[in-house]
């Protein structure tokens, strides 16, 4: 499984698939990985390209993302500089007793499991670069706090989150990791969500997609993104499945383009529902099973 990475993945709006050296400087990281934001020390020009990026994104979120993420992004007020970790953890755990972290980068599988299950949120501190406007193969500041960080005020996903960083510990042990890494993959960065529950197949039979059938995004990968945003919800060349916990953690993932095929969740409380069991009888099945690739279809595929 080279093509595929443990969480948190390294893509965000295009990507590459090359693994090269991490970027970020890794010099003052604690035992956890912590450093300090440093926010002075952001330039001006930083500032504006994250603005530049986080305007660019309000434009389109409002058409593709889901309600809370939008109410959130709404009340967070966050797209005038980059923002301060620090006062938006203050917030946070207000709300649902997150915090964020700063980072320098991707961090090793353990640390990033700690923090989530301890509800601390890693965030990336440094921001892409003008030319990596479009496509960036490392999560930087603006993938990481913009895709990321609002849905953390959101209770339920706010628990899930957790329990996905629990159970990674546990996977860690039972040497499941490549099959959890698809659940964070296919929804944490980028699932759907069909809001006002299953309406069906849209338009299933027409070739058309009815516009404002309450499919949306909740994936930050997706969130994040210049194109895969409206691809993933307008795109009839996008398989949408839905949410099935065995066929995820089936599925590889492609790093390297648009994903051909997205799962779609009702609810929050359903994805919470259906991860919360104990995974280990999960896993020994797994280990039987076959695996697909990520275009190919399933027979027991119910389209979304
Ligand atoms: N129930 C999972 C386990 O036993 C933990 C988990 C919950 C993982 C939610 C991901 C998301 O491992
Ligand atoms: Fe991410």
């Amino acid at each position: 499984m080279a093509s595929e990475r443990s969480p948190p993945p390294p893509a965000t709006d295009g990507r590459t698939g090359t693994n090269t050296s991490l970027r970020g400087d890794y010099s003052r990281a604690d035992g956890e990985y912590v450093v300090e934001q440093d926010w002075a020390a952001y330039t001006a020009d930083e500032h504006a390209l994250y603005v530049r990026l986080f305007l660019r994104q309000s434009r389109l979120v409002p058409r593709y993302a889901c309600a809370q993420f939008l109410d959130s992004l709404a009340r967070l007020d966050a797209g005038g500089a980059i923002p301060r970790f620090d006062a938006v953890s203050v917030r946070l755990r207000q709300a649902t007793g997150w915090e964020l972290v700063a980072v320098p980068g991707l961090i090793p599988d353990d640390v990033f499991f700690r923090h989530l299950a301890n509800r601390r949120f890693p965030v990336t501190v440094w921001l892409r670069k003008p030319e990596e406007a479009e496509y960036i193969v490392e999560p930087d500041v603006f993938h990481d706090f913009f895709g990321h960080v609002p849905l953390l005020f959101e209770p339920v996903y706010a628990d899930y989150l957790q329990e996905y960083g629990r159970g990674g510990l546990k996977a860690l042990g039972l040497d499941a990791l490549g099959y959890l890494a698809r659940l964070y993959w296919y929804t944490i960065e980028f699932g759907l969500i069909q809001e006002g529950g299953n309406a069906g197949p849209s338009a299933q039979g027409t070739g058309l997609r009815v516009q404002g059938n309450g499919l949306r995004a909740y994936g930050a990968g997706l969130l994040s993104s210049s194109g895969e945003l409206a691809h993933c919800i307008d795109d009839l060349g996008a398989q949408r499945t839905r949410f099935d916990l065995l066929r995820i953690m089936r599925t590889r993932y492609k790093i390297d383009s648009y994903q051909p095929r997205y799962f779609v969740i009702d609810s929050f409380k359903q994805l919470l529902a259906e991860t919360r069991p104990d995974f280990t009888p999960l896993y020994v099945k797994l280990r039987g099973l076959s695996e697909f690739s990520a275009e190919e279809a399933a027979a027991e595929d119910v389209p979304a």
